[in-house]
């Protein structure tokens, strides 16, 4: 069975590394039984999980929900704009999920930097399990290792999010108000990686019209984009509102929420690795330090070394929406805003997200520097 052969990979390679020291003969058992995640393909292929399905009562209510025909269609919902195909999950998430105390959540508004940051905190995290030479990463896309967990309820495959062995990662989109309320009182950590909407915006776009090629994207013109965006009327927006309750969160409960910024992470990998390492509560050693482990994940989860890899170059992601896998990773650098829209459309975005974000404390995260 494909997994078994996956597992017995990853087996491998953590049998071979002279440190993984608590490689005992317990271990080599099927399911994987492990301290740290292990990357969510190894559960995506397991056999004994039911075929997808759909839930009829959530369908007929969100056919009642405003609908926003735009890029992707979304209906508004608790104040937000959900894609259709997401929307059905993230209810069923409110209704059914449990969060454990060591889960770990990877929260974006979309195209901030979530694979990324997928891939920076599975590489943090299972560090001591894998050598980097022979990482997971080097063959599974980013979002093979850390799912969409609302993506994974929306087809009715729920069980495999449960599946998974403590302590899991796991990434939504959804905004935290809808978080269920499980999420905050097991007392698990988020991160959220917030990004200039303006490159953000930019992202999106090319990502919708110029690469995934979903057939459920429709393909727009960058003006008409930009107005949507502007009116907060894109899929999971207002982008305003999204990063708003995470920074407020991040404030009140800084232990549990931690807030990045995507072009922090550009200005200085090596530092804000180390704060996630801490902040999941697996610091780097001064041993790993001097060894230049931090910069070894950074270079592994580079967005050159990402292209670079065959696993990333061809195929599909996502049972839903489904895209080009090579579409996730595009230019990854910050002000590309410049090459779309003028100087005058550029203000307009960033006062209305000042006006949004007075008072909150949120400064600097859109600005034309
Ligand atoms: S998604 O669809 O929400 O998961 O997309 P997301 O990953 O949030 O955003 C995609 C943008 O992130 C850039 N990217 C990276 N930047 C730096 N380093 C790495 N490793 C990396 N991987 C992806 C990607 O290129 C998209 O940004 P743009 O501006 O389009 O280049």
């Amino acid at each position: 069975m494909a997994t078994e052969l996956l597992y017995q990979k990853l087996l491998l390679i953590r049998a071979e590394d002279q440190h993984w020291s608590f490689l005992h003969p317990a271990m080599a058992t099927y399911p994987p039984r492990s301290c740290a995640p292990i990357p969510f393909k190894v559960i995506e292929e397991q056999e004994d999980h039911p075929s997808p399905r759909r839930i009829e009562d959530y369908d007929n209510f969100i056919s009642t929900l405003p609908l926003e025909k735009g890029w992707v269609p979304s209906r508004k919902y608790q104040g937000f704009w959900y894609p259709e195909g997401f929307l059905l999950g993230a209810m069923a998430i409110q209704q059914r999920f449990k969060a454990r105390p060591d889960d770990l959540f990877l929260i974006s508004f979309p195209k901030s930097g979530t694979t990324w940051l997928k891939a920076l905190a599975f590489a943090t995290m299972t560090r001591k399990q894998y050598p980097l030479a022979r990482h997971p990463l080097l063959s599974l896309n980013p979002h093979d290792c850390v799912a969409y967990m609302d993506e994974l309820f929306a087809i009715g495959q729920a069980s495999k999010v449960e599946a998974l062995p403590s302590p899991r990662i796991l990434a939504t989109h959804m905004p935290y108000s809808w978080l269920p309320d499980s999420v905050a009182g097991s007392g698990c950590r988020i991160i959220y990686i917030a990004r200039d909407p303006k490159d953000a915006l930019v992202s999106y776009w090319h990502f919708i019209v110029e690469r995934s090629r979903s057939p459920q994207m429709k393909k727009i013109p960058f003006m008409e984009a930009f107005e949507t965006f502007c009116e907060g009327k894109v899929p999971f927006g207002p982008i305003w509102d999204h990063s708003l309750e995470y920074w407020r969160e991040s404030l009140k409960r800084t232990e549990k929420v931690l807030f990045l910024r995507y072009e922090g992470l550009l200005e200085d990998p090596v530092a804000n690795v180390k704060r996630l390492a801490e902040f999941v509560g697996c610091p780097f050693s001064e041993e790993e330090q001097e060894g230049g482990m931090v910069e070894e994940i950074v270079r592994l989860c580079s967005i050159e070394n990402m292209k670079s890899l065959e696993v990333n170059k061809d195929g599909k992601h996502g049972p839903i929406y489904p895209v080009a896998k090579s579409s996730f990773f595009r230019k990854g650098t910050k002000g590309d805003w410049r090459n779309h829209m003028s100087l005058e459309m550029a203000r307009r975005l960033d006062v209305i997200i000042e006006e949004k974000l007075q008072g909150s404390g949120l400064t600097g995260w859109s600005s034309q520097a």
